[in-house]
């Protein structure tokens, strides 16, 4: 789907999750909501406040599970992700704190392992992710899954792409600093996501976007592995689309 602008973009992918929350809450149901980071997503947490606080859209049935988290991390460490979700979406809505979910980031590593697993057993606890918001890598990355993650690929700890890191350099004072590792939700548990929404904005991501959705299927490109899932959109402003 290719709108005019990231806003518009933002506006309707808040509309289709609002839409969802409140589908699910008519049902007595919790809404599993996969959450990713980046500056992409900004916007569509953004208006989701909005819709909370001026339209009086609640999340007390909404459960969410983030995609990623930089280890070593600190959650109050102003690069990560806790704190991120915190500032755009947690602090101004109304989720129960105990129904948000980020891969922790302070956990010694050899408790690493039996962490991921349960991270994926709640998952599955709760039937699995509804709707899974996912941003891209210019690689192709989708969460942390880095080139040459498998499709069957499980919740671990990942060293991140020199490329990746170069990217998110700019974000800690220089790559030196820039962590070499991150905790993902693997590539199995985002397919199995009942829908998935991609967004991607701006020029950069014309490439790898092209690549994703009119390339080849290929561990090189985890964002491709969507071709294959049965109901995922990738949701474009003009730049990002401009290469298809
Ligand atoms: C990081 C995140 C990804 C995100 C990517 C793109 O690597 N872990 O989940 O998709 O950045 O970021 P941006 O949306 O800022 O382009």
């Amino acid at each position: 789907l290719v709108y005019e602008d990231s806003a518009n973009a933002s506006k309707a992918v808040a509309q289709e999750i609002a839409d969802l929350i409140k589908v699910k809450q008519s049902q007595k149901q919790p809404c599993i909501l996969g959450l990713a980071t980046g500056s992409s997503p900004k916007g569509l947490y953004a208006e989701l406040v909005r819709l909370h606080k001026e339209e009086g859209l609640s999340f007390k049935n909404v459960i969410s599970f983030n995609l990623d988290e930089y280890y070593p991390m600190e959650p109050d460490s102003v690069n990560s992700y806790v704190r991120f979700m915190k500032e755009q979406l947690f602090n101004h809505v109304d989720i129960l704190p105990e129904n948000y979910h980020i891969p922790d980031g302070t956990l010694s590593k050899e408790n690493i392992a039996s962490y991921c697993d349960q991270y994926e057993v709640k998952i599955e606890a709760l039937g699995g992710i509804d709707l899974q918001v996912l941003g891209i890598g210019g690689n192709g990355h989708i969460g942390f899954n880095e080139s040459g993650s498998l499709q069957n690929s499980r919740t671990r700890l990942v060293a991140l792409d020199h490329i990746t890191r170069v990217a998110a350099s700019s974000d800690f004072s220089d790559l030196e600093n820039t962590p070499r590792t991150a905790i993902t939700l693997g590539v199995k548990k985002i397919m199995e996501a009942k829908r998935v929404i991609l967004l991607a904005w701006g020029e950069r991501k014309a490439d790898i976007i092209r690549k994703s959705t009119e390339g080849e299927v290929t561990s090189r490109v985890p964002a491709s592995y969507l071709q294959e899932h049965n109901n995922a959109t990738f949701v474009l402003d003009k730049a990002a689309a401009s290469k298809l």
